[in-house]
């Protein structure tokens, strides 16, 4: 063999490899699968009965397999084996794989857990859209531990603690806004701070819409409230509050939230005839 064939052949063995690799993660599951039950039976079996093509065992189900565990059969009592394993054991013997085993339930996609008030929005935590003054609430309990120990600390209040907490996260929107009844008022919020996922809700009046989502340009967590304005508020000026919070990672004090409101004021001019 030339060495130029030599080196294909190498190439062709670092293409299979290459292959192998990325062979699928569930063609790999099932090759893990069918490679344990004839190690299984290589490990836990054949130093009774002989290897698995010339098992004296051939034909044994799984039930027979288990009660003969169960019976400590022959010594066989120490074995530790599933019945999945055992099924599988079974089926290498071509008997039959007689045990029910639960199908195993589909591993569910991991949803975040959320603390209340952020609930589950579309798969990240969200605040609810009717919510503000509930996360509110919550933050100042938070940190109602922190506010005492700062107390017993020096007396003093530590402002330069608090200011930091109310930093990091900034929220904006428009502040003022001028509508007509009956147009849909549409108000956008974006929030910032640092890299952890920031939750933006709004206090909503009936019918509203409320849209959250992150903006990576911006690297900034967007909302977009849209709601028709009834024609009974013309003349009137409506505060609409729009909050962020910070979500504190697993693992993080809860004294690391952080939140943040900021009010838009829309004036409702009378609807145009
Ligand atoms: C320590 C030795 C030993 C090991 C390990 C062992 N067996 Fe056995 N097994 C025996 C003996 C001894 C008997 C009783 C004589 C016979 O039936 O061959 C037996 C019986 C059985 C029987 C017949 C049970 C019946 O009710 O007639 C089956 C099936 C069987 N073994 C399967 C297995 C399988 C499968 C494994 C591996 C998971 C295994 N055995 C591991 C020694 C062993």
């Amino acid at each position: 063999m030339s060495t130029k064939n030599k080196m294909r052949g190498k190439m062709s063995k670092a293409n299979m490899l290459k292959s192998f690799i990325s062979v699928s993660p569930l063609m790999l599951a099932a090759l893990a699968f069918s490679g344990n039950a004839s190690a299984d039976y290589a490990g836990s079996c054949a130093g009774c009965h002989s290897s698995l093509a010339s098992s004296d065992k051939k034909g044994s189900s799984a039930s027979k397999i288990k009660s003969a565990i169960a019976s400590n059969k022959g010594g066989m009592g120490s074995l530790t084996l599933t019945d999945a394993a055992l099924n599988a054991i079974a089926k290498e013997l071509g008997g039959s794989a007689n045990l029910s085993v639960p199908t195993p339930t589909p591993t569910p996609t991991p949803t975040p857990t959320c603390n209340l008030p952020l609930k589950l929005i579309n798969g990240i935590c969200a605040l609810t859209p009717v919510s503000c003054n509930d996360a509110y609430k919550e933050y100042e309990r938070e940190h109602k531990n922190d506010l005492n120990e700062d107390h017993d600390d020096d007396g003093r209040d530590d402002h330069d603690d608090k200011n930091k907490a109310a930093t990091g996260l900034v929220i904006s929107n428009p502040g003022k806004q001028t509508i007509r009844a009956e147009q849909v008022v549409r108000l956008g919020v974006a929030a910032s701070g640092d890299n952890r996922k920031i939750a933006v809700g709004a206090n909503l009046p009936k019918g509203a819409s409320f849209k959250s989502s992150y903006n990576r340009t911006l690297q900034a967590q967007q909302g977009v409230m849209s709601w028709k304005v009834p024609k009974t508020l013309a003349g009137k000026t409506i505060k609409f509050k729009f909050c962020a919070k910070v979500h504190n990672g697993k693992g993080k004090a809860k004294q690391d939230a952080q939140f943040v409101a900021r009010d838009v004021l829309v004036k409702v001019l009378p609807k145009l005839k």
